[in-house]
Formats: structure tokens, C-alpha cells, sequence
């Protein structure tokens, strides 16, 4: 089944999020409508490297290999997350292709993703991630074998260019040819970081060229969309339809931007507060059930991101900060007013 064909209405992508996109926010973001949920960025040369691999042909079943092993913990999702990507990155094709069938045959992902978009420095610094978007023979080198490693779905997530807009108008046919079967775009360069607003222009105009291409490949926009509402605007373009659109950071506190009946509600109404409180609840014991108390520390940005959406709870924050346990969690909710 091809994950990223659209069918009656545009996908709704939860997009990759290093530290904030693990299992239970994937989880409480597909029960709220998110179409397709995709992990944080994995080390391909991690997974290549790692001798403890070898030992699944002899003794260990796979679930016990997982719980050994750091990098393998971040593919791990429930049934609930389906359709899951899961996000690789590196720069060598041959353990590119190695990790992608690994993952595809032991983990059993819906679809595997290539990242071409990450600007963070230690990424690029070692020519992973965003530094691809300067090196288009290599990127498709690795997309070519990586297709030819895989049964699923491959898709790349990527930038408009390394410092210019136009790159992506002589890229993405390239990832088309190369054989990906779509493109996360966001509309951004390396340069621009997180800096200055997503522009859109020419993922439509990577949609018109891929409509008329050979290989269908989907094409999903990504940047700045704050709400239900914006990503179905942004999804049409006049005669243009994107395949679907990837929400990230307003997702934040938020996760029930995905859900089409909450939609004409404001951000804060969207979640009433008792059922907002519900919602972190759900959140806090999913990550609590996965990650034990170390969850817990990790989901206090989570739940700072949550206190945001309740009017007067500014001043939980200072708490929210300190919490250890899932008891804290509760405590805090309950002093929500
Ligand atoms: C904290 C954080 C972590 C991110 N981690 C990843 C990642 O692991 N892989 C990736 O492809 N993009 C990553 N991104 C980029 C997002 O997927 C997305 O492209 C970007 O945030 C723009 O979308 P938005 O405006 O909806 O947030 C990350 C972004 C943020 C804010």
C-alpha cells in the first residue's frame, strides 16, 4: 500500500521532531487525526555499525535486541501509530541501504524516510542532513540504492535549497528519478534556519512538474502551518493539490491540530479545559508506560507546551519544569483551574 497516495482529502503528516516526536506523542497525535506519524531522526551509521545486530540470527528475538539498545528504542511504536515512518540519516549509501532493509524487514515500518533537511550544526557539521542539499549525485545515490533496498515506501524530507529558494525546482526531479516515492518539503533553506517565514511558491510549482513526471511521487508542503484549517488552505493552490502537509511545532501542546471536528474552534477552545487535562493525562501515561520516570523528565517540555494552551496556569510553569514522577503530572493538572 503506498502511505502517501491522497485520496479524498490532503494528508495530514505529523512531521519529525527530534526529542518530541517518540511513540506516545505519535500516538495521542494519529488519535486525533494526524494521517500519517513519522519518528525523529535516526543514525543509519548507527544502526549499520552495531554489532548487537548480528546477534537476531542467533539468540535474541527481536524485542529483546531492542530494549538493549538506544537508537533501536527510537523505532519503537504501538500498533495505535500506524501508518509510522521512520526517519533515517547519514550519508553513506551503502549503510544507508544496509540500516533502510534492517529497519524495513525487523522493525516493520509503513514507510522509511531519507532526512535531507536537518540544519542543527553536528548534523551538517558532518555532512548528514541539510549538507545532502549540496551534494544532489550523492543524495540520489543514496535514495536509488536505499529504493532498491526496501519494499515500502521512500520518501525524502528536504529543504527548498542549501541557500537558494530555486534549488529544489533541479533537485526534487532528480529524488523523482532516483526513485523517491515522496517529497517532504519544507519551504525553507539551510540559510535560513528557522529564520524568516516557510514559502510555499515552489513546492507547488515541484507539484506541477512531478503531476507531469513519469512516477507519481507525492507531494507534501511543510512550514509555519498553525492550524487544521491553514494546512487544508495551503494543501490547494488554485489548480494545485498537494498530496498532504506535515504540521511540526504548532503540534506543540497542541495535538489536537489534527483533528478535522475541532477545527473551526480557537486554539485554547479547541481543547476545553477538562478535556484538555484528559488529553495530558493520556500523554503523561503513555510516556510513563514507555519510559518510565526518564519519560517523564523528557515530557516536562510537553507539558509546558500543554499549560500554554490554559488561560492563568502561567504560573504552573515553575513547576512543570521539576517534575519527576507521573504523581507530579497530576498534581500540577489538578491545580489547573
Ligand atoms: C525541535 C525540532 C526538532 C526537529 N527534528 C527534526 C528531525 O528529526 N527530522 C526532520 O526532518 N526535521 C526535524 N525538524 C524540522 C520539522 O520536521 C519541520 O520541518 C519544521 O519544524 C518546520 O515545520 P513547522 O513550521 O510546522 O514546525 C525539527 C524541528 C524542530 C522544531
Amino acid at each position: 500500500m503506498n502511505i502517501w497516495a491522497r485520496e479524498d482529502k490532503p494528508l495530514l503528516v505529523l512531521a519529525p521532531m527530534a526529542g518530541y516526536t517518540d511513540s506516545a506523542f505519535r500516538e495521542i497525535c494519529r488519535g486525533f487525526g494526524a494521517d500519517i506519524v513519522m519518528t525523529e531522526l535516526i543514525s543509519a551509521d548507527a544502526i549499520y555499525h552495531n554489532n548487537k545486530l548480528k546477534a537476531i540470527s542467533s539468540k535474541l528475538k527481536i524485542e529483546e535486541l531492542i530494549n538493549l539498545d538506544k537508537t533501536l528504542q527510537m523505532m519503537k511504536f504501538s500498533k495505535k501509530e500506524r501508518p509510522i515512518v521512520v526517519q533515517l540519516f547519514g550519508k553513506y549509501p551503502e549503510k544507508f541501504a544496509f540500516a533502510a532493509k534492517w529497519v524495513a524487514e525487523n522493525i516493520k515500518p509503513d514507510g522509511i524516510d531519507i532526512n535531507m533537511g536537518c540544519p542543527a550544526r553536528k548534523v551538517v557539521g558532518s555532512d548528514h542532513g541539510a549538507a545532502l542539499l549540496k551534494n544532489h549525485a550523492l543524495a540520489c545515490e543514496i535514495v536509488k540504492v536505499v529504493r532498491e533496498s526496501i519494499k515500502i515506501p521512500l520518501s525524502v524530507k528536504s529543504r527548498l535549497g542549501w541557500e537558494s529558494d530555486d534549488e529544489i525546482l533541479d533537485f526534487a526531479p532528480k529524488l523523482v528519478e532516483a526513485g523517491a516515492d515522496a517529497l517532504i518539503i519544507h519551504g525553507r533553506t539551510y540559510r535560513d534556519g528557522f529564520r524568516n517565514g516557510a514559502r510555499w511558491e515552489n513546492i507547488y510549482k515541484v507539484r506541477r512538474y512531478t503531476v507531469n513526471s513519469k512516477r507519481y511521487t507525492a507531494i507534501v508542503g511543510n512550514g509555519d502551518v498553525g492550524s487544521y484549517q491553514e494546512a487544508m488552505e495551503r494543501a490547494e493552490a488554485g489548480n494545485i493539490k498537494l498530496d498532504g502537509v506535515a504540521i511540526g511545532r504548532k503540534s506543540f501542546g497542541n495535538p489536537m491540530i489534527f483533528s478535522e471536528k475541532l477545527k473551526a474552534l480557537p486554539r485554547r477552545q479547541a481543547g476545553n479545559s477538562q478535556q484538555l487535562k484528559a488529553v495530558v493525562l493520556r500523554h503523561a501515561k503513555l510516556v510513563y508506560e514507555r519510559k518510565s520516570d526518564h519519560g517523564i523528565i523528557e515530557f516536562r517540555k510537553h507539558l509546558l507546551a500543554y499549560l500554554k494552551e490554559f488561560a492563568g496556569a502561567k504560573e504552573l510553569r515553575g513547576k512543570a519544569v521539576l517534575i519527576e514522577s507521573f504523581s507530579d503530572v497530576e498534581s500540577i493538572v489538578k491545580q489547573i483551574k
